[in-house]
């Protein structure tokens, strides 16, 4: 019996089936999902980010970050990601509209990164990098993150010293030779760049019908005690 008929459906049908359920009623749900413009200021959110950390996207997908830390935090009754900080709320999908490439990630090694750039902000917050990024130990006991000092450079200084070097920051055995100094490369300017510009932005209106009110951590309730 000729059975080749059989098989080509059977093949068809698998493919059809894949395809309808894994991209066409995604496209379906999320397809037309555009930024939230925001009534009172007028910008439409997620922001596009600016090109340094558009860069730094870039430097973080090379070095493989995503292999130890997600970028979506879990709506609750999914993890306890908002308890941790992670997150005023779950990631929805709104979030990712506009960026063509999705760190998601799935492992979570490190804690989630999608709102970094709101715990640590500003000139502080690209300090706390700095210090971290050369030696996760300095700022994070007992890291097990490895350090990346490729992205820093030691070189003689010639004329003035950098304005940019980073030296004082980092502890005494790190102290380069005198007459020499550190400074971030452009690819740590650009990570840190990126690590600053991680924030979802407020709650949009498919969110704000599930506002959370996070339960007390256990050590708030040891210290209601
Ligand atoms: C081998 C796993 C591993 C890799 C790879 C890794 N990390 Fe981490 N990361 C961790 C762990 C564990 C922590 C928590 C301890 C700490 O703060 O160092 C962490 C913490 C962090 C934090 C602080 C987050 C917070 O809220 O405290 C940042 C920022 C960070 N990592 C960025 C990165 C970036 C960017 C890369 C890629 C260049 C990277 N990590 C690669 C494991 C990793």
């Amino acid at each position: 019996m000729n059975r080749a008929p059989l098989i080509f459906l059977g093949i068809f049908f698998a493919i059809a089936f894949s395809w309808t359920g894994i991209i066409l009623t995604n496209q379906i749900s999320y397809g037309s999902l555009t930024r939230y413009v925001n009534p009172d200021d007028g910008k439409a959110y997620p922001q596009a980010s600016p090109g340094e950390a558009a860069r730094g996207k870039l430097v973080y997908q090379d070095l493989g970050c995503v292999y130890c830390h997600s970028q979506q935090v879990r709506q609750p009754g999914f993890g306890i990601d908002i308890e941790r900080g992670w997150g005023d709320r779950g990631s929805v999908a709104r979030d990712y509209v506009g960026e063509q490439r999705v760190f998601l990630g799935s492992m979570r090694t490190g804690p989630d990164l999608r709102n970094v750039g709101a715990r640590f902000a500003g000139q502080g917050g690209r300090e706390w990098h700095i210090k971290h990024f050369y030696d996760p130990t300095i700022t994070s006991v007992d890291s097990i993150m490895p350090p990346h000092r490729f992205l820093y450079e030691t070189r003689k200084i010639v004329g003035d010293p950098s304005l940019k070097a980073v030296q004082s920051l980092l502890p005494e055995k790190y102290q380069p030779a005198p007459g020499h100094e550190i400074v971030l490369k452009q690819r740590g300017e650009d990570l840190i760049a990126y690590m600053l510009s991680l924030k979802d932005p407020e709650l949009y209106p498919e969110e704000a019908a599930r506002v959370y009110v996070p339960k007390a951590s256990p050590a708030k309730k040891e210290a209601a005690k």
